[in-house]
């Protein structure tokens, strides 16, 4: 397999030139892990109050970092730059989907944020309340979400693509008080209402004392609940533009951020407030090799922790100019990101996988078309890159000049924590490469003993990383359990790796009953119940298979109850069903009825066969445990495809 060295002149430029630099931070934070971080700390993010102690390992796994600290976000993201040059540099540059386009500089920004934090502080939010963010991809959202961070109001964006359904589900588990939300936004030219979704939600979540709606979609029709729902615009006639920031514990919760289990029940990721933002500023140095003069182009959506992190966090921290853009990356041509690069000439694109797939299939005429000679650096996160699509990001789009980073980590990680650094790692295209400084991955057996050389096992972290999640929301024994019990004393990550003889790791996808669709966590559990609930479905199996475009596509096998008739009509039901549960982008590929599910005596549906059944059409291995062998043969009949 060649090798992809970085040429010399980015090895110049780079933040960490060469593996010795690299290895050579290695080695500083494994000795001395602590000293390592909180140098790293005071360099780079202003503190209230300097803290006792680094790290707390004393009940763990409930780790502290930068215990009696005291920081704030909002702060470090804004009023430091604004103190500096950087208050008229451009922070975000947005790109609407119909066209338009904002530039807010660091002091608008700020401006915006201290507004919005003064109406919630009026409406008589506080550290430790909790607001929800249901909002479409316009600067309103960061704005929400850092006037959120300036006051300790812990938020949880919940993606604007999720239904009504879900929406309740995480208002409910957080107990917020506050939603925050827009009339509608923009999608492929199409307007997806999103207050409906929260009139329809709140019916049955009598904590919600308010309502900011931000009108953007120009939606006449939108109900305001007397006393309860704001106008965005009518809540600042008040408002000063400026707000003092908490100071608030460095181990506040900063963010609730779900994201889908092995059961029906989205876990509540909880994020701090010090550690994060150390860990994602470093790897926005590290990683993104980040300059003063870039621009910086995460083309994700800020309601999955990507956006978190790498639009909004990350970026502001280090001072950088962000591009966020609203809409699809194929409207209204398939061109729309090459052009968005061209005319902002952007930098560093950091994009997933099955966006880079989707790309190589509308072909090489559409990035032909534009100039995109000003990018520098590429980056890929959400699932293993297939190399063959690696190889056409580096060539088509790089021009063969651009590193790529394929960067591992998960929403519970909170930032980066396997890929290469762009100015050192030689390449190899499919694999995250090596852990950053500091952080102690590993691929190991089911005993927690790492696996030789060209050795497949459990990914997992050993040591405490600043940015890790603190507990799950109200859930602190399933934070033990999911995370910390599988292999005593280590972060069980829950994908399964390869090391090979150079010691480069190749995650390999998930060990547990999880999917990755287009990037995105779906939960085989949380699938299922939402199927079974649907008055015609007696039973439902779900499996994730190898799709082209999307990584895994999620098939259905359903047992209608008796006396339904299964057919076109009830599938394509289902696949609305699912989509109005949970989301659009959950809707089953495929739904397959069956009079059976293949069981064992015990009664637990063996998905591996059903997996089989759809990628090779029949089954191999190990059957003896199957309750009923013909159910096998009935099973290949009756497909229904979108
Ligand atoms: C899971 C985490 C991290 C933000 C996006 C997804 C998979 C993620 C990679 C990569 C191979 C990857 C893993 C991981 N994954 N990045 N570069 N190579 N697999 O966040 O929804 O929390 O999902 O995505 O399976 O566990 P998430």
């Amino acid at each position: 397999m060649p090798l992809y060295h970085p040429s010399e002149e980015f090895v110049s430029q780079a933040n960490v030139s060469g593996m010795d630099a690299y290895r050579e931070l290695c080695a500083r934070a494994a000795e001395d892990p602590e000293t390592f971080w909180a140098a790293l700390a005071e360099e780079h993010l202003d503190w209230f109050r300097k803290w006792d102690r680094v790290l707390d390992d004393s009940q763990a796994p409930f780790y502290k970092w930068f215990v009696g600290g005291r920081t704030n976000m909002a702060h470090n993201c804004l009023d430091r730059h604004c103190r500096t040059w950087r208050k008229n540099k451009a922070a975000i540059i947005w790109e609407g989907e119909s066209g338009g386009k904002r530039i807010l500089t660091y002091q608008e920004l700020a401006r915006l944020v201290g507004r919005f934090a003064n109406s919630l502080k009026t409406l008589g939010y506080k550290a430790g309340d909790r607001a929800i963010i249901y909002m479409p991809m316009i600067p309103e959202l960061p704005v929400a979400m850092l006037a959120c961070a300036r006051l300790g109001i812990t938020h949880s964006v919940v993606f604007g693509g999720f239904s009504a359904e879900a929406l309740k589900t995480r208002i409910l588990d957080l107990d917020a008080g506050i939603v925050i939300t827009a009339d509608g936004g923009y999608r492929r030219g199409k307007i997806i209402p999103l207050k409906d979704a929260v009139d329809e939600a709140l019916e049955d979540c009598p904590g919600v004392r308010d309502v900011v709606v931000y009108e953007r979609a120009g939606l006449l029709d939108i109900e305001y609940v007397e006393g309860r729902d704001h106008r965005w615009d009518n809540l600042h006639g008040e408002a000063e533009d400026f707000c003092p920031a908490e100071e608030l514990d460095a181990e506040h919760p900063l963010y609730v951020l779900y994201t889908s289990g092995t059961t029906g029940k989205p876990k509540g990721i909880v994020h701090s407030t010090g550690g994060y933002q150390l860990q994602v500023s470093m790897a926005m140095r590290w990683v993104f090799d980040i300059k003063e003069d870039d621009t910086y182009w995460c083309a994700a959506d800020i309601g999955w922790v990507t956006g978190h992190s790498y639009i909004v966090y990350g970026p502001l921290l280090v001072g950088a100019t962000t591009v966020m853009y609203e809409g699809a990356p194929d409207f209204p041509a398939p061109d729309r990101f090459w052009r968005i690069v061209d005319k902002y000439k952007v930098n560093v694109l950091y994009t997933s996988p099955t966006a880079i797939r989707a790309f190589v299939r509308f072909g090489e005429k559409h990035p032909a078309n534009h100039d995109l000679t000003s990018l520098r650096l590429l980056g890929s996160v959400g699932e293993p890159i297939n190399p063959s699509a690696w190889e056409w990001y580096y060539n088509v789009i790089g021009g063969g000049r651009c590193p790529i980073v394929d960067t591992w980590w998960q929403t519970e990680t909170g930032s980066i924590m396997i890929s290469p650094l762009p100015g050192a790692t030689p390449l190899k295209p499919g694999s995250g490469t090596f852990p950053l400084p500091g952080i102690d991955a590993d691929v190991v057996d089911g005993e927690g003993a790492p696996v030789a050389a060209g050795g497949e096992g459990y990914l997992v972290v050993r040591k405490p990383w600043p940015s890790m999640f603190r507990t799950l929301w109200g859930d602190p024994e399933r934070f033990r359990q999911t995370y910390w019990s599988q292999i005593p004393g280590v972060y069980f990550v829950g994908d399964a790796a390869r090391k090979d003889e150079d010691g480069y790791i190749w995650v390999l996808g998930r060990v547990d009953d999880v999917m990755n669709v287009s990037g995105h966590r779906l939960s085989t559990a949380e699938l299922e119940s939402s199927l079974v609930r649907h008055p015609s479905v007696a039973e439902a199996a779900v499996v994730g298979v190898p799709d082209e475009l999307t990584g895994q596509a999620v098939i259905a096998f359903v047992t209608p109850k008796q006396d339904v008739e299964a057919g076109d009509e009830l599938a394509a039901d289902l696949r609305e069903w699912v989509a109005r549960e949970i989301g659009k982008f959950a809707r089953p590929k495929q739904i397959r009825f069956s009079d059976a599910l293949p069981k064992t005596r015990s009664g637990k549906i063996m998905r591996r066969l059903l997996r089989e059944i759809v990628t090779t059409q029949k089954v191999s291995g190990d059957v003896t445990t199957l309750e009923d062998l013909s159910v096998i043969e009935r099973l290949a009949a009756g497909r229904s495809e979108d």
